[in-house]
């Protein structure tokens, strides 16, 4: 058994499985980079048999991902095994990871197979992807309420096939901490040949405790890979989140006596990435990546924290890189001092012209705003990348008119499919009245299901970015605008979630 806790981020594919999380392939390569400058051991980069988009998606990641493993979610068949082999072939590493469910529910309702067959399938496909690769995940979906003896059969038979890693996945949340790590423990010690792996773990939050469990399962369970994810994204109630596992395992090395090999100065950066890209803002008092996970409101906390900082500090903000959101460029920086910003925040843009657009873009932003933050430049690259793709509907201005006592009046011009529309509507507010406009010429008939404002560099100064959650005929989209008027912020947001439901495509899920 080694000390050193491998960190499995599985943002891009169980992340992404959330609700309106949905990625465009340039969003996965950016977040795929930043992950590695985070250093993470392992990038599930997504589901390649899923469908077409997944599969460039993880093939486009692995060809540039040079020092984590990249891996592939594939279901215990030749076919899907096949796909995730040929899409990781330009990878420096690369990793199959094979799941099916072992649950007794799981095996009678979903997957209607006796366990002997779910057995044999397992083995099969382990052998399939063995003659492929030599990293191979094995996970025993629902395996937490799976029943031990069989659960430990399933194991022996997968390791004496080749598996490198076996995950254990809380697939529903239904954990709690010490049975979790006996479960784990149990099963070890019951799997004859369990010293032939690493054991993984995979907690989903359900009852708020998924990271409780997942180190509880490294703790008492002996597990050394935790699976997680950025900002705990994923469905339901998200997954384990990674900031908050390295930081426990890190800030109590005293109890865990385990190294991480995280760049945890990297963590903030991750989360404004990850939450600006799918639109799925942090709540303030969210541990480690909160606003105010390290703003103290009190007097004597206050008192003591100028005084002696870890009176009331337990880990420094900088080492979790909360001083990464620095000025950075403004009005007079050049060319050369944005791509060379653009190259720091580990943006790849595809051509010259895609960083003029972008550049054009930064240039009319500074025009207005007198600093430009990293999140700035972020904001309006993910905005450049999503024009020079030609998406069906882009923004091009907006004029709103709202005195206090009369209707708020807005006109709006934007482009479709390369054309240009000019459409007004009145509102009981401005941006109300704004993507009516919007939707008076479009007709999408979505339900507007959620709307955020958020300042992403914290003054009145700042941009404001913009969520809007779209859905339609059981589709949900996340849309975000960002812009140091919220008005235009909101119909960007608008627009590019329209984008996204006109251009989704339908995928197996994962937990099907
Ligand atoms: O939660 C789960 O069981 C999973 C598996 C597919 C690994 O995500
Ligand atoms: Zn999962």
């Amino acid at each position: 058994m080694t000390d050193k806790l491998v960190i499995f981020d599985t943002t891009l594919r169980d992340g992404e499985q959330s609700p309106g999380a949905s990625m465009t392939q340039d969003e996965k390569l950016r977040i795929a980079r930043q992950l590695e400058r985070l250093k993470v051991d392992v990038i599930e980069a997504g589901f390649a048999a899923s469908s077409n988009g997944d599969f460039h998606c993880v093939q486009a990641i692995a060809s540039v991902i040079k020092d984590a493993v990249v891996c592939s979610l594939s279901r215990a068949n030749d076919r899907d095994v096949s796909r995730s082999v040929e899409a990781l072939k330009p990878a420096r590493h690369g990793r199959v990871h094979i799941f099916i469910a072992t649950s007794p529910l799981h095996m009678e309702k979903k997957l209607r197979m006796s366990p002997e067959e779910v057995l044999e399938q397992a083995r099969l496909s382990v052998r399939f992807a063995r003659q492929h690769m030599s990293d191979i995940e094995f996970s025993a979906e629902d395996g937490y309420r799976s029943d031990l003896d069989f659960l430990a059969r399933v194991c022996e038979a997968v390791i004496k096939e080749g598996t490198t890693t076996i995950n254990i996945p809380d697939t529903v949340g239904y954990a709690i901490p010490e049975l979790y790590g006996n479960f784990i423990k149990s099963l070890r010690e019951k799997v004859p040949n369990s010293d032939k792996v690493v054991w993984s773990v995979h907690c989903h939050n359900d009852l708020g405790m998924a990271v409780a469990n997942s180190l509880a399962g490294v703790k008492f369970g002996g597990a050394r890979q935790v699976e997680c994810t950025i900002n705990g994204l994923g469905e339901r109630a998200g997954n384990c989140s990674l900031e908050e596992v390295v930081m426990a395992v890190k800030t109590r090395r005293d109890y865990f006596g385990l190294d991480v090999g995280i760049d945890t100065t990297q963590i903030v950066p991750a989360s404004k990435l990850v939450s600006s890209t799918t639109g799925f803002v942090v709540q303030p008092n969210k541990a480690v990546v909160g606003a105010n996970a390290f703003a103290h409101a009190s007097g004597i906390h206050q008192d003591g924290v100028l005084k002696a900082r870890n009176t009331y500090e337990i880990m420094r903000a900088q080492d979790v890189g909360w001083n990464a959101n620095k000025i950075v460029l403004g009005k007079l920086s050049g060319r050369t001092a944005f791509k060379q910003r653009l190259h720091d925040l580990g943006v790849v843009m595809d051509s010259d012209a895609d960083v003029m657009t972008a550049f054009m873009k930064f240039k009319e932003l500074a025009d207005r705003k007198k600093d430009i933050f990293d999140e700035d430049i972020l904001a309006l690259v993910g905005e450049s990348s999503s024009t020079a793709h030609k998406e069906r509907y882009g923004f091009v201005s907006l004029s709103h008119q709202s005195t206090t006592g009369t209707q708020p009046h807005a006109e709006i011009v934007f482009t479709e499919d390369g054309t240009e529309v000019r459409a007004a509507a009145v509102g009981n507010g401005s941006v109300d009245a704004s993507l009516k406009a919007i939707e008076s010429h479009v007709k999408s008939g979505a339900e507007l299901v959620l709307y955020s404002v958020n300042a992403i560099s914290g003054s009145t100064e700042s941009q404001g970015e913009v969520t809007v959650r779209l859905q339609d005929s059981g589709r949900i989209v996340n849309g975000v605008g960002a812009d140091p008027d919220i008005i235009v912020a909101s119909a960007k947001a608008y627009l590019s979630a329209l984008n996204k439901l006109s251009s989704q495509v339908e995928r197996i899920p994962a937990q099907g």
